[in-house]
């Protein structure tokens, strides 16, 4: 069984008539916006923000309606991806590069559900590398910068060139193995002058939706 499929499609099922919903980025909500769109097909009355061009593309290709963030103050409930998540409901986000504005739709969401397959819970995070996204300009200094917080930082490429995420910025991709103190990484790195934003996300999952290879699906609350 798809264990994010699975994950996705169950995740609906907490959407609500009248809601406005953060639509998150990635492979697993991918199946959830199926779900929503063949909903929003017979009636639900939801409005959507995206969190990435791609899935603001995908939503319109779809059917859902949107909204955009900055006409709102408050999201209801948030479903997005991870690249891992831990069982503080502490997770690394931004595989895909949309963790700002992921990030940004997160913090005024009332309720904010993590869609994964069982390979991405996991005791420690860190073993997926932790996407920062940086400004261009002297980007390694800033790169330097985070290496000297005990990991090895790798600019993300695509084709041979700078990765460039959809608000103009670069990602470096940050090997750290075990990052112990997730709150304290998250704050540290965001002092450094040319960080934008980091992909780990601390204090704001309060739902976690696990697909599982058997066909079965686990729901953790915090
Ligand atoms: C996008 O930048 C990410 O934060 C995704 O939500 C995360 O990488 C999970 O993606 P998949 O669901 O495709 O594995």
């Amino acid at each position: 069984m798809d264990g994010k499929k699975l994950a996705g499609e169950k995740a609906v099922e907490y959407v609500k008539e009248g809601m406005i919903l953060g639509l998150g980025t990635g492979s697993t909500v991918y199946w959830s916006l199926l779900k929503l769109a063949e909903m929003v097909k017979k009636g639900l009355d939801i409005k959507g923000v995206p969190t990435s061009q791609n899935t603001e593309k995908l939503a319109i290709e779809l059917g859902i309606p949107l909204v955009s963030l900055s006409s709102i103050n408050q999201v209801d409930l948030t479903i997005d991806g991870a690249d891992e998540v831990n069982p503080n409901f502490e997770l690394i986000k931004g595989g895909g590069g949309a963790l700002l504005r992921e990030k940004m739709v997160a913090s005024i969401s009332q309720s904010f559900i993590i869609v994964v397959d069982e390979t991405k819970y996991v005791t420690n995070l860190g073993e997926f590398p932790l996407p920062v996204e940086i400004v261009p300009f002297s980007w390694e200094l800033t790169s330097k910068q985070i290496g000297a917080l005990g990991c090895e930082p790798k600019l993300r490429s695509k084709n041979n060139t700078p990765f460039i995420t959809d608000n103009g910025n670069y990602i470096l991709d940050c090997y750290f193995e075990k990052i112990q103190d997730a709150s304290k990484l998250n704050a540290t790195l965001n002092m450094i002058p040319g960080v934008v934003e980091n992909g780990l996300f601390v204090h704001l999952a309060d739902t976690i939706v696990i697909g599982k290879r058997n066909g079965s699906v686990d729901i953790l609350f915090k």
